[in-house]
């Protein structure tokens, strides 16, 4: 049933949607031997899964960062960034702040409970409604995360006699909401809308319900989803397109994100999101109709069984929207540095506030992101299976708080340096 690769594959969760009992899980040691202490041992499977990573050079381990905006601190050196996702440095903006400030001083600092309990403080309606009006939709709910979101969503939305049809290099949460489902999930090739519409001719009419589901602006490529035609696909096939705004909202189509990239809008009936890049803060949503949001609320298990947000993480989002709906010279900023850059390298221009310098190879990747930290810039080396195989680069990201000369500067690094290698 599932015909998915999943490039991402950083572990699929069981799923547990409300609807959907768990089946009993079964853990079968790898030895039968009772007395076969290493066979049995925690650390010993631990340490092993971890040698063979490192022989991989996939081993990753957080490193202490102390961030300031695009600069940061790592190691004792000030290094300048361009490995973050707060497009718009509104997670440093005074007026963000101020207002996380003042909801912890009213209201403290946890929500402590879960929405459907006691945990909806005030204000989450403003946050919420705000949301629905940057999207143009009816109505919004807003998650734990947008990670929490998608799988909540994907996974209520769809169930065991549906399909969910996602893009190969969708966001991992996307992957695992249509796993937690237990649909039929078919991968498409990454943005190959022929491909879709094949898939959906042979498999659409085998189901009751098909979901589509894509990046709108991909995490990890910075190019934008052909949401006009997906639309027209769902339409054709009566099938859902959800569109995952995490790294397009503030940044494309005026801020209001990927959809409205395009003129005239394509329909998405389901828009979901992350206030934790462009917003500058944390938590997820979903824009949607009325009953499509109802629905939820009641259904979806990572926002039932999940404690609301933090006080001080609604307020703080809901003014950073406030800046993001009325301040366009900022929201333009980071797409218009990022074609900067492109420009300076001969590549196509940007499309979003990623780029990708893909160079093959996870030693090469990561050799060149330490020679560009010896240099005095942080840009992240991304490997599989975050991105596939073969396929390890620089995502180098750009803030509406970056120099011009900075970019320059790196963008020479980088040609000179890493390019010619
Ligand atoms: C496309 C996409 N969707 C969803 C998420 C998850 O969002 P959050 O960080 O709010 O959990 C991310 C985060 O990296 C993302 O890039």
């Amino acid at each position: 049933m599932l015909s998915i690769r999943n490039p991402k594959g950083l572990g699929v969760p069981y799923p547990c949607p409300l609807s959907k009992p768990k089946a009993a899980l079964r853990v079968m040691p790898e030895a039968d031997s009772p007395d076969n202490s290493e066979a049995y041992s925690l650390d010993a499977m631990a340490r092993s899964k971890l040698a063979a990573l490192e022989a991989r050079a996939l081993l990753r381990q957080p490193v202490e960062t102390a961030r300031d905006g695009v600069w940061v601190e790592r190691g004792g050196r000030r290094l300048l960034s361009f490995s973050c996702n707060d497009y718009l440095d509104l997670s440093r903006h005074p007026a963000v702040k101020q207002a996380a400030v003042e909801a912890t001083q009213r209201y403290g600092a946890g929500a402590g409970a879960s929405r459907l309990v006691t945990g909806n403080h005030p204000l989450y309606a403003a946050l919420e409604a705000k949301l629905a009006a940057l999207k143009g939709t009816a109505a919004a709910m807003v998650f734990g995360s947008g990670y929490l979101a998608n799988v909540g969503i994907i996974s209520t939305l769809a169930g065991a006699n549906d399909a969910v049809f996602v893009d190969e290099l969708a966001h991992n949460c996307i992957l695992t909401g249509a796993a937690a489902s237990g649909g039929a999930v078919h991968a498409f090739r990454h943005n190959d809308v022929e491909h879709l519409a094949a898939l959906l001719t042979a498999e659409r009419s085998k189901h009751r319900h098909a979901l589509i589901a894509t990046d709108g602006v991909f995490s990890m490529d910075g190019d934008l989803a052909p949401l006009p035609d997906l639309a027209a696909l769902a339409a054709d096939h009566g099938a859902w397109l959800l569109a995952d705004d995490a790294h397009g909202v503030g940044v494309v189509g005026g801020g209001r994100g990927s959809s409205f990239a395009f003129t005239p809008h394509p329909d998405v009936p389901l828009q979901m999101g992350t206030l934790s890049k462009a917003v500058g803060v944390y938590g997820g949503y979903l824009c949607a109709s009325q009953p499509v949001i109802d629905l939820l609320k009641s259904r979806a298990a990572s926002f039932v069984y999940s404690t609301g947000l933090p006080p001080a993480t609604v307020a703080a989002a809901s003014a950073a929207l406030d800046i993001i709906a009325n301040d366009s010279v900022t929201v333009a900023k980071p797409l218009a540095k990022a074609k900067l850059f492109t420009n300076a390298l001969g590549l196509a221009p940007a499309q979003s506030a990623i780029v990708p310098v893909v160079l093959g190879d996870t030693k090469k990747a990561l050799a060149a992101a330490a020679l560009l930290e010896a240099e005095g810039f942080l840009v992240a080396a991304i490997r599989p299976p975050t991105v596939p195989q073969n396929s390890a680069r620089l995502r180098v990201t750009f803030s509406a708080a970056h120099d011009d000369a900075d970019i320059l500067r790196l963008a020479d690094l980088i040609n000179t340096r890493v390019l010619v290698s």
